[in-house]
């Protein structure tokens, strides 16, 4: 055991002053943190600053970022065009409590951008945004059941958590009334046939909802006839369609997987890159579906019409950012650059991982990376890995104690990466970015190695 303490002791070594940031975190946040998937063992780095592709912490430690807060910075850090719009919105206060131009050109933007996006309402965070979604298709059906689909993450609201991580079987997680769970219709497989009986079983589902790259940005992917089933079965079954491109939107294309794929959904919600790195996000989708908001059109129906608050929705920086990173993807080849990016990323993974013998592989789409670290070492990691033939379960297992010291090492040798494991890359992950990168893993595995936490 002695020999695996020393990835964590070179890790404690070089993060004395995060160490002490972290004792008296744990005073006032539950478990020193504020996200969940900031939680690391011994503890996790106090960032201060951050500039393109890197992040800088309290010891003045640099970290090639692959956290791209959560998804939300496909243009690296600190972007000019997006710092310079948020300075000058700042000049000018930050809430009027009152309509401002900005957010009819950031809706404008993005109805240029997003195929699906007739009409556009403005909320603060994506978790914001699906639960709209649901509100404003249960409205139109009258129905109230919701398709989901296992591991699929849409934010931590009520109606979405079992099913995500876990109560596959349907029962509540903590806290959730069992009549809202309840509501979930949750499709377990990638088969078509379980998706056709679902909806066959169900008359009453009022949305189906999904990350339309696959559960966690692609982590476990679906094909494109898949996605197009859906908005056919949905179609003829009256079901109203909502992509969750909260990651997807604007960075798998600057029009997210709808317009890469050219399938349309009834509504989508976005935030993240919507946003431009700052709270925000956005309910897009067929103008009859947004009507539901809209004061007019609800008297002239004689229906109720669905109320919608929100202290912060469109908020006049929020919306500054978004317009300028929005209008620099859609005039520059950023969502390309950053997949690129990926792409040499994960060949470099995967060649490093062929010549060390680590059973492993790097795959994806777009500019996400995932790492798949093999729990049951099926002899094809390498060799035509295809992360659309193993299931589910498989490609979601993370060794936890093998993933920790990865992290770990990987933060000693600087790179941060998320604990899917893997992460997303920008624009500004250059060739000079990622060569260094794969510099840090083959350290990190060579360190994981001497402590054999891995084989290989
Ligand atoms: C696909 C997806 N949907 C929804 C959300 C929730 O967004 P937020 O964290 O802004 O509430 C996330 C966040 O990671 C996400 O990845």
């Amino acid at each position: 055991m002695a020999a695996l303490t020393r990835i964590e002791e070179e890790f404690r070594r070089k993060t004395r002053r995060s160490a002490e940031l972290a004792r008296t975190a744990i005073d006032s946040l539950p478990s020193g943190v504020v996200h969940d998937s900031r939680y690391i063992l011994p503890y996790g780095i106090y960032v201060e600053r951050a500039a393109g592709p890197c992040k800088f912490d309290v010891d003045d430690n640099r970290y090639i970022d692959y956290f791209g807060g959560h998804g939300s910075l496909i243009l690296g850090h600190d972007h000019p065009a997006v710092r310079q719009a948020i300075a000058a919105s700042l000049a000018n206060g930050t809430h009027f409590a009152a309509n401002h131009p900005v957010e009819i050109s950031w809706a404008e933007q993005i109805r240029a951008m997003i195929p699906s996006a007739e009409k556009v309402r403005f909320v603060s965070s994506g978790t914001e945004a699906t639960q709209m979604c649901l509100r404003l298709a249960r409205a139109a059906t009258g129905r109230k059941k919701v398709l989901r689909f296992a591991y699929h993450y849409h934010g931590w609201q009520d109606d979405m958590v079992s099913g995500y991580s876990s109560h596959f079987d349907g029962s509540p997680a903590r806290g959730v009334p069992a009549d809202v769970a309840a509501n979930t219709v949750l499709v377990r497989s990638r088969d078509i046939a379980e998706l056709q009986s679902a909806i066959a079983a169900h008359p009453d589902i009022a949305a189906a909802i999904l990350e339309p790259l696959g559960a966690s940005t692609g982590m476990v992917p679906i094909r494109t006839d898949y996605l197009a089933v859906l908005r056919d079965l949905t179609t003829r079954n009256g079901i109203v369609l909502v992509f969750d491109e909260v990651i997807t939107g604007f960075r798998v294309s600057p029009g997210g997987v709808q317009a890469a794929t050219g399938i349309t959904p009834d509504l989508t919600a976005l935030a993240k890159i919507v946003a431009g790195g700052l709270p925000g996000g956005a309910v897009v989708g067929r103008s009859d579906l947004m009507d539901l908001l809209d004061f007019g059109a609800a008297a002239r129906s004689g229906t109720e019409k669905i109320t919608h608050f929100g202290t912060y929705n469109g908020n006049p920086v929020s919306a500054a950012a978004g317009l300028a990173a929005l209008r620099y993807i859609a005039t520059t080849d950023a969502c390309g650059q950053a997949t690129l990016a990926a792409e040499i990323l994960r060949r470099g993974l995967n060649e490093l991982f062929e010549s060390l013998g680590v059973p492993w592989a790097a795959y994806g789409q777009s500019s996400a990376l995932h790492i798949f670290m093999n729990p049951s070492r099926r002899p094809c990691a390498l060799d035509g890995f295809d992360p659309l033939l193993i299931p589910a379960e498989e490609l979601k297992a993370r060794p936890p104690e093998t993933l920790r010291l990865l992290r770990l090492a990987l933060l000693v040798n600087g790179v941060d990466i998320s604990g899917w494991p893997g992460g997303v890359t920008s624009a500004v992950h250059d060739a000079a970015i990622i060569d260094e990168t794969l510099a840090a893993w083959r350290k990190s595995l060579d360190m994981l190695k001497a402590d054999h936490v891995i084989q290989g």
